[in-house]
């Protein structure tokens, strides 16, 4: 008999595809290829067991792969259901060295089309070492927290005695997880507390989980440091904005193929990724019009030359809708009743309660139909249908790859330092969240420069002491902007 293999995959015969993109990949991330150059000989990461929970692209290969070269072991799990390029778990689950007959890369969980119920497994796969003195990770890399969540809920329920009644969860995901949580209270009493008790850190991606980390502090429950890579400049001003200014006609091109160019089209939310989903659109020559809370954002989208208004203004005249504001309930099922035939809906922002999908779903004589997958219509009972893109999960990573290499080098570039920073300097980060300092900030974006034929200007001697600033930098103060 042989042992279930450490990995699960969708088909391990994609392994050769997915090394040839990740080839490919490698030249396009200059921060990440630098960075396993300066560290080869240091190994910084030697030691580290690292949880992964981040979409399993080939940009996340080409990451995980700069930690394993840093020394680190390294368990994954993509953070979404859909977000996963099947070719490159497989290459990662192969490995550099192995064949698909005989893998031996990184344990990897992760497919496209995960249900609820894998997903969460896969993330459970992903905390769970069987070679480690805890049975966890030392170190956590999170996209969106829910890794961390895992943690931390599990925690609790331990100091509790016991997780609550999932049928009292007050949604679907939620009562999967406190099922997991509730089984693993019963094999394995105490599994979170000696888990948690040997983490160093975690570092995460994205805003999302950013915001989930400040709420954790602010309630003094958060277990151990985090580093908020989200609001690195060189990350939320590039990936989010430049990252879906590529990603987000991708996506809505692979899945409709419905020309832009003159379509009206709705941003609901102007933050990072509101304003590169607009010039995204804009310039396919779609008419675009923002909705926002904020007035500094309204403000900053009527300057840039966008008509700010509600939702309910043009929810029955305009074509196409994208929400990125990682709030929830911004489109509801009322409003997709009285939007116009074929009219396109999709999310960017990191979690799927942005559009109620649920309530679309509960309305009386509504028929949903898969075109493809991760592209459905609804029709309503009077013959008007609506196309929902990955219903309602971010649409770039759901229908097209998500952000090209280019940007995700910046993002990842971040991760690996704050991976380096916690588990090297615990004690240099007592629990607390994060960001990085401006000259690794710096670092980051001066590690991309070459690559795009940027020459930069060297600050002499008299300017920097007239401006107050090192030659080498930083340069800004910590309450510049960009
Ligand atoms: P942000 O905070 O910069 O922007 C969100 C904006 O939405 C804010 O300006 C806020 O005022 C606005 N907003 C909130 N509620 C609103 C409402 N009811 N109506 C209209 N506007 C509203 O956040 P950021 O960085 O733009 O991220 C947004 C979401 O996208 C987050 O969930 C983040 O995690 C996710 N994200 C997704 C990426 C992807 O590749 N799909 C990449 C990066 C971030």
């Amino acid at each position: 008999t042989t042992s279930a293999p450490d990995f699960k995959v969708a088909d391990l015969s994609l392994a050769s595809f997915g090394r040839k993109e990740i080839n490919l990949a490698e030249h396009e991330m200059p921060g990440l290829m630098s960075i396993r150059a300066e560290y080869a000989a240091a190994q910084p990461l030697a030691g580290a067991r690292i949880t992964g929970s981040l979409h399993m692209t080939v940009q996340t290969a080409v990451l995980i792969e700069t930690l394993v070269a840093l020394g680190a072991k390294v368990r994954w799990a993509s953070c979404n259901i859909f977000s996963t390029q099947d070719h490159a778990a497989a290459a990662i689950a192969v490995g550099p060295e192995g064949t698909p007959e005989d893998p031996q890369g990184v344990p990897v969980y992760a497919w496209k089309g995960e249900t609820l119920e894998e997903y969460w497994w896969c993330t459970e796969q992903a905390l769970t070492w069987a070679d480690s003195p805890t049975g966890g990770p030392n170190m956590i890399l999170d996209d969106g927290g829910d890794a961390t969540l895992l943690v931390h809920r599990g925690v609790e329920f331990e100091k509790a005695g016991a997780a609550p009644d999932p049928s009292t969860a007050d949604s679907d995901e939620f009562r999967i997880v406190l099922e997991l949580l509730n089984r693993t209270l019963t094999e394995s009493p105490n599994k979170w507390t000696r888990l948690a008790s040997e983490i160093r850190g975690v570092t995460e991606e994205t805003t999302t989980g950013v915001h989930r980390l400040y709420e954790m502090q602010r309630d003094g429950v958060l277990l151990f440091p985090a580093i908020n890579v989200n609001d690195a400049v060189t990350k939320s001003k590039f990936d989010n904005k430049y990252g879906c200014r590529h990603s987000l006609v991708d996506g809505i091109n692979r899945a409709t193929d419905t020309l832009i160019g003159g379509k009206v089209a709705v941003i609901c939310g102007y933050g990072d990724v509101g304003k590169g989903c607009a010039e995204s659109l804009r310039g396919q020559g779609a008419r675009v019009i923002i909705t926002e809370i904020d007035p500094i954002c309204a403000l900053q989208a009527a300057m840039d030359g966008y008509q700010v208004t509600t939702l309910d203004d043009v929810v029955s005249t305009a074509d196409i809708f994208v929400t990125t504001t990682g709030n929830k309930d911004i489109i509801l099922a009322a409003d997709m009743a009285k939007m116009k035939h074929q009219a396109i809906v999709g999310n960017i922002g990191h979690f799927d309660n942005e559009i109620d999908i649920a309530g679309l779903a509960a309305i009386p004589g509504i028929v949903k139909d898969e075109v493809k997958p991760q592209v459905h219509t609804w029709t309503f009972p009077e013959g008007k249908k609506i196309i929902v893109l990955s219903e309602g999960r971010l649409l770039n990573l759901g229908n097209a790859t998500g952000h090209p290499s280019f940007v995700m080098s910046n993002s990842f570039a971040n991760q690996t330092i704050a991976q380096i920073e916690l588990f090297t300097k615990p004690e240099a980060y007592p629990t607390d969240v994060y960001v990085l300092p401006k000259h690794l900030d710096e670092k980051v974006a001066r590690l991309h420069l070459d690559a795009l034929g940027v020459k930069l200007t060297t600050l002499r001697p008299e300017q920097a002491a007239y401006i107050g600033v090192p030659v080498e930098g930083p340069y800004k103060s910590d309450q510049y902007r960009y």
